[in-house]
């Protein structure tokens, strides 16, 4: 929220560049600027206002012009060809939230492609939340990989096919962290939560905060297939559509973190009965892989959590 004012103040300052715009300034007393700027400011606060613009929101960070934000910043899209991929990152840090993003994949044949889309802290022993989009050949289905890292270590890995076609239109990817619980869902329906278990030894991120990222490359050596599928370059560009960014979140500025008005409605969140039986529905009929069965990866032992978790 803080962050928010100061971006809009920053917006605000940019505006005050244009001449036309001081002309205005000029024209009128001062106190009377200062009140509209401090109303706005106001309105915004009881709004709650904070999932803003892409311009504000986010840069991009690598690609060039291949990343490009539209439509008054109502859009952005991530572009893949055989020079580069490309992608952006938030100003923001996060520290707990219910993150939403609408995202349009890749269509037609995007086999070897992967749409990279997750929250993440760095250093050595950095907390990641993931979802990763495997492209596929048209008409085959595309895979949505997930995976938690915590304090550096991740292999946590759950993947799904979906109940509709990501590639006609917008759909959004959720994800919900507080300290009891990370649940990842598709329109509404949770597809895979995590919980705190550190009571039973079992790490779990809290205590970074965590950045949005979200990237479009090539990784036809293993995405589609196990790798057999290659990428076809005679597609490119591939592209991946982004819009209605919205943040509930705590954020992290300067060392302070201020939270969001509708905080109270995600920080305590379990699932519940619904969203459980929907939970079930999701692995019952489109997962495709889960860690915690794959007894030949780990010949040592499944992971601690795989115990825990059904
Ligand atoms: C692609 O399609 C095949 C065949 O339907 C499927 O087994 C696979 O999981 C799909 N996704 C990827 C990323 O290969």
């Amino acid at each position: 929220m803080l962050l928010t004012s100061l971006l809009f103040l920053r917006t605000c300052s940019r505006m005050n560049t244009r001449k036309s715009f001081q002309k205005n300034l000029a024209s009128k007393p001062l106190p009377l600027t200062m009140m509209m700027v401090v109303l706005v400011l106001l309105m915004q606060l009881l709004m709650g206002v904070s999932g803003g613009s892409f311009d504000e929101e986010f840069k991009i960070t690598w690609g060039n012009e291949r990343g490009k934000i539209l439509n008054n910043g109502q859009l952005l899209t991530l572009t893949l060809d055989n020079f580069s991929g490309s992608g952006f990152e938030s100003n923001k840090e996060f520290h707990f939230g219910k993150i939403d993003m609408q995202i349009k994949l890749v269509p037609g044949n995007s086999a070897g492609t992967v749409t990279t889309y997750y929250l993440s802290s760095k250093g050595k022993t950095h907390d990641e939340i993931d979802y990763e989009f495997l492209g596929n050949l048209t008409g085959e289905p595309y895979t949505v990989h997930t995976n938690i890292y915590a304090e550096g270590k991740g292999d946590r890995e759950q993947q799904f096919h979906l109940w509709f076609d990501p590639t006609t239109d917008f759909h959004t990817y959720s994800i919900l962290w507080n300290p009891q619980t990370i649940i990842f869902a598709i329109d509404e329906i949770p597809i895979r939560e995590y919980k705190n278990m550190e009571s039973m030894g079992i790490p779990f991120p809290k205590i970074h905060a965590m950045r949005l990222y979200s990237s479009i490359w090539n990784a036809d050596q293993w995405a589609t297939q196990g790798g057999r599928v290659k990428t076809d370059w005679s597609q490119a560009p591939f592209s991946s559509s982004y819009r209605n960014f919205k943040a509930e979140a705590c954020v992290r500025v300067a060392g302070t973190t201020s939270c969001h008005p509708q905080t109270v409605t995600w920080m305590k969140r379990k699932l519940d009965g619904l969203s459980q039986s929907r939970l079930n529905w999701v692995r019952k009929n489109f997962m495709v892989y889960n860690y915690c069965i794959d007894t030949k990866r780990f010949p040592q032992g499944l992971p601690k959590e795989c115990h825990v978790l059904k």
